[in-house]
């Protein structure tokens, strides 16, 4: 609404005189009869729907039927398209553009006769993407995710897309796999609409979009195939429309109380590291203040209570059919680990919209009594002189033995400088080494990829050896394990210690204690860094200029540094 209490949308379609003509004129070429600019609300729909986005595909089916419960409301819906990431396809990585797609749909949204936005987001990014511009634009919103594939099968077993291709890889570099059915087994992994089905980022963020209230319940984890995910979509287009008429705004929805709930349930699902970036450059576009320690403190007390891959054995179909995030939350609430009170989209608080959720299996959804891994084995928060702005290790991901672990680093500029050498049967390497990975985060690589957990050396898994320690500055995938420390702040390329560490330095990992130590002095590392010089920049021209200039690093959410806080939803000056 705006100051007088209208519609936003009145400003165009309202209008008299040669303005409102056009704009209601070239909106009639589109077939629509007068009535649709009878003041109702009009209803943007985000779609990133792209071919180049495989997890995204199936979106403009969604949008069709959440169009229907526009129209079944009373408003007026247009769907309009906003940058597609596929996280598979794009180089150097769908992360450098997140951003990117932020920032396009917050402009869309702002300038276009839109009263509330319902976001249909499916990959990675895509979903935080939408929300940071949802977000800064503080319309009325509802998010849509496109649900997870169907579980993949392969040879007679439940096999995760994303978990899987890592196995894959190292059955194939030890022999125990070969290159004809690693091709086969590709087709079985990802073999119907959806993003990745193993609680991955794209499960993890759909499932932060409905622990923050901004999804219906349930929207999480209805498979990209089940009907019901299409009546949730359905039903999302009325929801909209409500929310327009009651002027429910992200703002009031996306509130601390509600990024606690999305941490817990973050703990509890045992969700990917890289919420832990989103939601901080998320908090960043509304002014909630959340810092990285909330990421561990909040969780301390949260046990995994979701058996899904990559940390179990499940997969989101088996996760939906047990109950979905409702059930999990239930938990949290019951044991007073939810802020109950706490706003959704359905006009209720969430502890309203859980309170009677069933859990159908508990071999997949377990009890705060008998849970699947112990409270505060979730993300864990580092710091130390090698990450004096943090670090986080995903500890349920990792390795009980390496949790507390003291070796020599092997130390490289890039993952493509390891990969030369990692088959490399006389390369100085045990189970010990600390492989130190760099030059991987926002400004690094650049946009902080997914390239952290690299596969271990050739010579290792010959010998039987699965995990080890690696330190990147980048980002690991939620589908991915092993014992990684990630996102250490600040990255090499800022300047960071890490840029300092030299082959065969000693490093010591303490995850109880939370630290994270380069043993070498301060006098040392202080004649080292005057010796470093900053790398010469990626990019002359372009996005990937501007990015590198102005990314914030992993611990404030490597928002660009001119997009954290909110520009609203003023009506702009007339075009013409
Ligand atoms: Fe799109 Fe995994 S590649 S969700």
């Amino acid at each position: 609404m705006t100051e007088n209490g209208e519609l936003r949308s009145t400003q165009w379609f309202g209008a008299t005189g040669r303005t409102g003509m056009a704009h209601r004129s070239w909106m009639r070429s589109e077939g629509f009869t007068p009535e649709v600019f009878d003041g109702r609300p009009v209803i943007g729909i985000a779609t990133t729907w792209s071919e180049l986005a495989p997890c995204n595909v199936h979106l403009q089916r969604v949008a069709e039927s959440v169009k229907r419960g526009v129209w079944q409301a009373g408003g007026f819906p247009l769907e309009f398209p906003a940058m597609a990431l596929g996280e598979t396809l794009l180089r150097p990585t769908a992360m450098l553009y997140r951003n990117l797609l932020a920032m396009e749909a917050e402009e869309l949204m702002r300038a276009n006769p839109l009263d509330g936005v319902v976001l249909l987001s499916g990959c990675d990014k895509t979903t935080p993407g939408l929300l940071m511009a949802a977000a800064s634009v503080d319309l009325p919103a509802v998010m849509v995710t496109g649900g997870p594939m169907l579980n993949g099968k392969y040879r007679g077993t439940d096999v995760g897309s994303g978990t899987a291709v890592w196995r894959f890889e190292e059955d194939l570099v030890a022999g125990r796999m070969t290159q004809e059915e690693c091709v086969f087994a590709e087709g079985c992994m990802a073999r119907s609409n959806g993003h990745c089905m193993t609680m991955g980022t794209a499960s993890t963020m759909a499932s932060m979009a409905e622990a923050l209230g901004m999804q219906l319940p349930y929207s999480a984890t209805w498979p990209a195939v089940d009907a019901r995910r299409y009546e949730t979509a359905q039903r999302a287009g009325q929801v909209i429309v409500d929310l327009v008429r009651q002027e429910l705004r992200p703002s009031a929805i996306m509130t601390r109380a509600a990024f606690e709930n999305a941490i817990r349930v973050n703990a509890a699902i045992g969700g990917s590291t890289n919420a832990v970036i989103h939601l901080l450059a998320l908090a960043g576009r509304l002014g909630v203040p959340l810092s990285l320690d909330d990421f561990d403190v909040l969780a301390r007390d949260v046990p995994t209570l979701v058996n899904l891959q990559p940390n179990g054995q499940y997969l989101m179909e088996d996760f939906c059919y047990a109950g979905g995030l409702p059930a999990v939350m239930r938990e949290l609430a019951e044991a007073g680990l939810l802020h109950a009170e706490a706003i959704t989209v359905t006009g209720f608080g969430i502890g309203a919209n859980v309170a009677d959720a069933p859990c159908w299996n508990r071999e997949v959804i377990k009890t705060m009594a008998e849970p699947l891994q112990p409270a505060g084995t979730g993300t864990a928060v580092l710091r130390g002189n090698l990450a004096p702005g943090g670090a986080v290790i995903k500890q349920s991901a990792s390795s009980a033995h390496l949790l507390k672990h003291r070796g020599r680093a092997l130390v490289f500029d890039s993952p493509a400088d390891y990969y030369a050498v990692s088959n490399d049967p006389e390369l100085d390497v045990d189970e010990d080494t600390v492989l130190v990975i760099r030059y991987c985060g926002p400004r690094g690589y650049p946009g902080m990829p997914e390239v952290s957990n690299v596969a271990l050396p050739r010579k290792l898994l010959l010998r039987g050896v699965r995990d080890m320690v690696r330190i990147c500055d980048g980002r690991m995938s939620g589908t991915a394990y092993g014992t990684v420390v990630l996102h250490v702040a600040p990255e090499a390329a800022a300047g960071g210690p890490l840029a300092l560490v030299r082959t065969g330095d000693w490093i010591t990992l303490d995850v109880p204690d939370r630290t994270l130590t380069l043993e070498v002095s301060a006098e040392e590392l202080a004649e080292r860094r005057a010796a470093w010089s900053l790398p010469a920049p990626h990019a002359s021209r372009g996005w990937t200029r501007l990015y590198c200039e102005h990314v914030l690093q992993a611990d404030s959410g490597a928002d660009l540094d001119f997009l954290v806080g909110a520009s609203g939803h003023e009506v702009p000056r007339e075009s013409h």
